[in-house]
């Protein structure tokens, strides 16, 4: 992670409490890392650390000052505003979380907060019971609502002698978030397209076959993946889930409908088939209600789907990946392998079903097969494994 910080532009805002003084130590280690650092000072910052020390060890002029007729000649606050790749604000005293949440404009920091388009992140300090406080509570959700990201407090002794939640986090640990909020995202720019959830193949107007599947993975899958800053197309099939804010959503129902619009998508980086598309339909499809006693309902012809993925992966416009999943009761590895090399896949993921395990739960356990490894991504919450799945990912086939 060494690199990251190398000439990215920070803006640390020191405001006034007693943990100001780590803030000598922050400026320092974010220098040694290759970060340029502009430091502001809130006015009752200066009571508890100077901006001499500050400038030393920054190597910048430390701003303190909206009205400034000289610091404003050289980077006036609009143009430091767009200069920052990120701001933190460290520490955040509950005044200054209240003149935040307020939308306050009256000194340099809270301006710089309102005009930058950068993330803002905030290390909040302060006797415990001003953190327990309503009001600083208050202010706390406002500020997460619209996107800030807090870091701490941490519990402890105070400097008052209090003992509780309210001490800054430490600068080390603080440099660590900043360098992972500043790393590129895995999939910056990249397209994803991931089918998700059971289809329904109609028996009749009101019946039809179809799986347990809740969709969660695939739903997970989606979020991780524009998290890492895809650009995402998730087709369901009909689930309980809401789609996710910041994905393209495309709703169908048969296995048909399903092919047609993985075909529409597949101009992209990665192919993700995590449906549990129904093997089988109904040969013809009754315009009306089949009628006990009136048809004999014993006998339903079924004829096979299309194979999506494997329609997807041998395409003349194939996706740079493409990547499935196999559930099975038992011989999972084995069924794995063989559906790998059947449908061209680049890697499938494995998971276990049957005695309650997978359809419909929060947690899963999954194994990742490729035609070099197989590896054990354990057992968690498929939030998580969507996570792990996108890292192994980059690592076995980079996009
Ligand atoms: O059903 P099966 O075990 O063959 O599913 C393995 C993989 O193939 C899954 O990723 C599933 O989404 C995909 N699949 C598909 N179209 C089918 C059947 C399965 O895309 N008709």
């Amino acid at each position: 992670m060494g690199y990251v910080l190398s000439n990215r532009r920070v803006i640390l805002g020191v405001t006034g409490g007693i943990a100001a003084y780590k803030a000598a130590e922050l400026v320092r280690s974010l220098t040694k890392a290759g970060a340029q650092v502009q430091v502001v000072l809130s006015e009752a910052a200066k009571a508890f650390v100077t901006p001499l020390t500050l400038q030393a060890l920054s190597g910048h002029p430390v701003r303190d000052s909206l009205l400034d007729p000289e610091a404003e000649a050289g980077m006036g606050h609009i143009e430091l505003a767009r200069w920052a790749e990120l701001i933190l604000i460290a520490p955040a005293t509950a005044d200054c979380m209240a003149r935040l949440a307020a939308g306050r404009g009256d000194d340099l920091l809270t301006t710089l907060v309102l005009a930058t388009p950068a993330p803002v992140h905030i290390a909040p300090a302060m006797n415990q019971q001003m953190w327990a406080q309503a009001s600083t509570q208050a202010n706390l959700a406002t500020l997460i609502q619209r996107g800030i990201t807090v870091h701490g407090p941490d519990a402890g002794e105070q400097a008052c002698g209090d003992v509780g939640l309210g001490r800054m986090r430490q600068p080390e640990a603080l440099q660590s978030a900043i360098e992972d909020a500043l790393a590129p995202r895995l999939f910056e720019g990249k397209r994803v397209v991931i089918t998700a959830g059971p289809t329904r193949e109609a028996i009749d107007p009101v019946r039809y076959l179809s799986n347990h599947s809740s969709g969660k993975m695939g739903y997970a899958l989606a979020c991780a993946a524009r998290d890492a800053g895809a650009r995402v197309t998730l087709i369901s099939g009909p689930t309980a889930l809401a789609m996710p804010e910041g994905v393209t959503g495309v709703s169908v129902t048969s296995a048909e409908d399903m092919l047609h619009a993985a075909l529409g998508n597949i101009e992209c980086d990665l192919f993700v088939g995590c449906a549990a598309v129904s093997d089988y339909r109904p040969r013809l499809v009754a315009e009306q209600k089949l009628k006990k006693g009136q048809q004999d309902l014993s006998q339903i012809e079924l004829i096979e789907n299309p194979d999506i993925l494997a329609q997807v992966a041998s395409h003349a416009q194939r996706p740079k990946v493409v990547i499935g999943f196999a559930a099975e009761t038992h011989q999972a590895l084995a069924h794995a392998r063989d559906k790998l090399s059947r449908k061209q896949l680049d890697a499938i993921l494995v998971n276990e079903v049957g005695d309650g395990q997978a359809f419909g739960q929060d947690d899963n356990r999954l194994h990742w097969c490729d035609a070099q490894q197989t590896l054990d991504l354990g057992q968690a919450s498929k939030i998580v494994l969507a996570q792990k799945i996108l890292s192994t990912l980059q690592e076995h086939f980079p996009l």
